[in-house]
Order: structure tokens, then C-alpha cells, then sequence
């Protein structure tokens, strides 16, 4: 693989893994970064990368509905590989208006499965970047496997899945070369502050309130984005094709226990002027509608097929996280100034910026 098309690689998840395959031994080929930029997406992310690595790294604006505008670009930089984070990814936005994640996450993926299918000649290799909601909501026990039917519950998960079916279907009927992995929730820079960790973060920065969903006792999976980029990277490289892989972090937390571990260590890490817990801000509010409990991953077939484990603990990459956050003020301010943020956060939460919950 030379010449990878990365979809949506000025999102979060797609911003580590550019800077992770920039700075990785193993890769000296180039990134075609393709994003249609929509309020997820920060092309200032990947600035340093474009400056480091000019000659390796391409940025193209396009959206992957586009399918004359994708192919331009597939043979303009003669692409041998295609990663394909590019998505709608927030459950609660998929609830409130689904229609652009049918568009992306579904018509999105089978565009570019139509563009790979007709270059079948040079393409070495499909990766689909999927999530483990495309198996639901689990009870108190189990964890879910690669032989696990789908039960998708959000609009996001189904969208997600049916797309992750095209990508399964394309192998079977066209012998298209293609990996699918799923993976748990990640957390970790670059981080769009409309998702639980960077929102909890940076709103007990400022002294607002906590919005904990319903009881606070559904259950997630915690991992840090680079080590879903290493494993992707694994699975691009010797995964079995037309096989999916789960991803997870070995690292299930309520989300009152997670919220409360955030809280400690803000207090550590920059005490507030009264020295008051932060943990006096959470407020429990609406659940959100269909909310799965909870999510727990069975990752062997990575780690017994391809030696993948995560490198990170809970401690070391919420430590990073919060970091990260508190280093680069003038990111977060972009988007928190940003009226489509401010609208999210007026229409979800029925406040200015979230200072009411609920
Ligand atoms: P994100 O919302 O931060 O970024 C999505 C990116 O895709 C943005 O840069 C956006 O501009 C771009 N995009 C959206 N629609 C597009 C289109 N039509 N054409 C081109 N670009 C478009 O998302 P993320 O959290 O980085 O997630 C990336 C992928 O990983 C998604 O497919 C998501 O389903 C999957 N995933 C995310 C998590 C998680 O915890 N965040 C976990 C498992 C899987
Ligand atoms: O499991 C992987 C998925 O993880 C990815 O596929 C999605 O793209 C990603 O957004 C994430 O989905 P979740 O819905 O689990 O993440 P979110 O950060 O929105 O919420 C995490 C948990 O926290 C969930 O149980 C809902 C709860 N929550 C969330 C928000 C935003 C709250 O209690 N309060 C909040 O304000």
C-alpha cells in the first residue's frame, strides 16, 4: 500500500491515524486525506502535518456521495488502498436529524464501494472503520463477538451497519479485497466536545454543569485513539480479507464512575479557586431515547490472529486526554464560538451552551 485514501481524516479518529501512519516506520507512502469538512471536520488539525510531511501527506476537499469528484481524485493520486472513516458519528445527532447518516454512512460507503469496484485492478485493499453498536445493547453479562447478529438501535448504528453489510456483501459478490473492523468508544485528542469525555471535560473547566443521561449506569467500553489506529493499521496489514475485527479496550466503565474519575482528576490536576469538587456539577438528566446499557468487546481474533492488545490504561490515556485539552485553548474556543456548536448544544441540552440541563 502506497498511495491510501483516508475518508474523513479531519475528524478525530481520522486525524490520529494520519499522524500516527506519518510518523510510523512501517509506512513510507503517501495520505491522501479526503473530507468533505462538515462541523466535524478541522482541516487546522493536520496543519503540522502538512508542514512536516508535504510531500507524503495531500489534503482534498470532496464528499464521498461524490462519486465524479472521488474518482478524480482515486486517479489523480493513483490510490492503491482506501480507509473509510468518513461518517455522521453522534448517536444523540443521529436521533435528533438521521437523514445525513443514511446519506454518508450508507450511500457514502456504497459510493465508494462502486469506485473500488471499478479500479478492482489496483486496489490492494478496502478498510471500513465500524463501531461495536451495529451489535446493540448488552445485559449485565457477556461481551460481543464477531459471530454476534446485528442489532442495531440508534439511527447511527443502523446506518453504520447496513453500511458494514455492503462492505461484507462486496467481497462475497465481487472478490473486492476488503477488512472491516469495530471498535469500541474511543477518547484521546482532536476529540469533537459534542462526545462524553471532551464534553464533561471542558464544561467542569468552566464550572457548568455535568449532564449525566438518565441514572448514569450504562456501561461503555473505554479506548485511546491510538491504540484504535495501531490496530487498524494491523488489520490493514494482515487482517484476513472479508473478515471483520472488534477493537476494545479491555476497559468498561459507567458513566457516573467515568464522570466522577474525570472530576478527580481535574481536581488534582488544576483545583478549582474554592477548591470545591468538581464533582458538585454533575446533574443526572433526560435519558437519551432507545440509549443502549450496555457495550463490552470480545477482541481474541485481534489479539490471537494479528497480536494486538492495547498499550494504554484508563490513567495514563485520561491524563494525556485532559492534557491535550488544557494545551490547546485556541482549538477549543473555534468550535465552542462556533454557532452550529452553540445551536447542538442549545437544541440538545435547552440551554446556552449547556448551562441548563434539562
Ligand atoms: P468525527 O465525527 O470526529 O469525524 C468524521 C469526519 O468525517 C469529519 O472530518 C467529517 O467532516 C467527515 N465527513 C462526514 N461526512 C462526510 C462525507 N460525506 N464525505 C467526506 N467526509 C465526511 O468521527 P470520528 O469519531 O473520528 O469517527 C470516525 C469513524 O470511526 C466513523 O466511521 C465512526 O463511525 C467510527 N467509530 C468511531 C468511534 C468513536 O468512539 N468516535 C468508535 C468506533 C468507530
Ligand atoms: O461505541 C462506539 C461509539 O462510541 C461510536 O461508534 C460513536 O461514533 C461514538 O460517538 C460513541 O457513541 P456513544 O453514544 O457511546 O458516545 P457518547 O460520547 O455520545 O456517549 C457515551 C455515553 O455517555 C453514552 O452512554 C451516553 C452518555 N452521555 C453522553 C453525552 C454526550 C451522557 O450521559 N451525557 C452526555 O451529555
Amino acid at each position: 500500500m502506497e498511495n491510501i485514501m483516508v475518508t474523513g481524516g479531519c475528524g478525530f479518529i481520522g486525524t490520529n491515524f494520519i499522524y500516527y501512519m506519518l510518523s510510523n516506520d512501517e509506512f513510507k507512502g503517501r495520505i491522501i486525506n479526503v473530507d468533505k469538512l462538515t462541523y466535524a471536520g478541522n482541516p487546522d488539525n493536520l496543519l503540522a502535518a502538512e508542514k512536516k510531511y508535504a510531500r507524503r501527506y495531500i489534503f482534498e476537499k470532496a464528499d464521498i456521495c461524490d462519486a465524479q469528484a472521488m474518482a478524480a481524485i482515486f486517479d489523480r493520486y493513483a490510490v492503491d488502498a482506501i480507509c473509510n472513516f468518513a461518517a455522521e458519528s453522534h448517536v444523540d445527532r443521529s436521533i435528533a436529524e438521521p437523514d445525513a447518516f443514511v446519506k454518508t454512512n450508507i450511500e457514502g460507503t456504497f459510493r465508494l464501494l462502486e469506485l473500488a469496484r471499478q479500479n478492482k485492478e489496483q486496489l490492494k485493499l478496502f478498510h471500513h472503520v465500524s463501531t461495536d453498536e451495529v451489535y446493540g445493547s448488552l445485559g449485565v453479562k457477556g461481551r460481543f463477538t464477531e459471530q454476534m447478529p446485528y442489532r442495531p438501535n440508534s439511527p447511527y448504528s443502523a446506518s453504520k451497519a447496513s453500511s458494514d453489510h455492503l462492505v461484507r456483501a462486496y467481497f462475497k459478490t465481487y472478490g473486492l479485497p476488503v477488512t472491516i473492523s469495530n471498535c469500541s468508544n474511543n477518547y484521546g485528542p482532536y476529540q469533537f466536545p459534542e462526545k462524553m469525555i471532551p464534553l464533561m471535560l471542558l464544561n467542569a473547566l468552566e464550572g457548568k454543569p455535568l449532564p449525566v443521561y438518565g441514572e448514569g449506569g450504562n456501561v461503555r467500553d473505554w479506548l485511546y485513539v491510538t491504540d484504535h489506529c495501531q490496530a487498524i493499521w494491523k488489520i490493514m496489514q494482515a487482517g484476513t480479507r472479508g473478515e471483520m475485527y472488534n477493537i476494545g479496550g479491555q476497559c468498561e466503565m459507567a458513566n457516573i464512575d467515568l464522570v466522577g474519575c474525570i472530576c478527580d482528576l481535574l481536581d488534582d490536576m488544576v483545583p478549582r479557586a474554592d477548591a470545591s469538587p468538581q464533582r458538585n456539577l454533575i446533574t443526572f438528566v433526560k435519558d437519551r431515547p432507545g440509549h443502549d446499557r450496555r457495550y463490552a468487546i470480545d477482541f481474541s481474533k485481534l489479539t490471537d490472529e494479528l497480536g494486538w492488545l492495547p498499550q494504554e490504561t484508563f490513567e495514563s490515556g485520561i491524563r494525556k486526554t485532559i492534557e491535550w485539552y488544557l494545551d490547546h485553548q485556541v482549538w477549543v474556543d473555534q468550535i465552542k464560538n462556533g454557532a452550529h456548536y452553540q445551536r447542538w448544544m442549545k437544541q440538545q441540552y435547552g440551554g446556552d451552551e449547556k448551562t441548563s440541563p434539562l
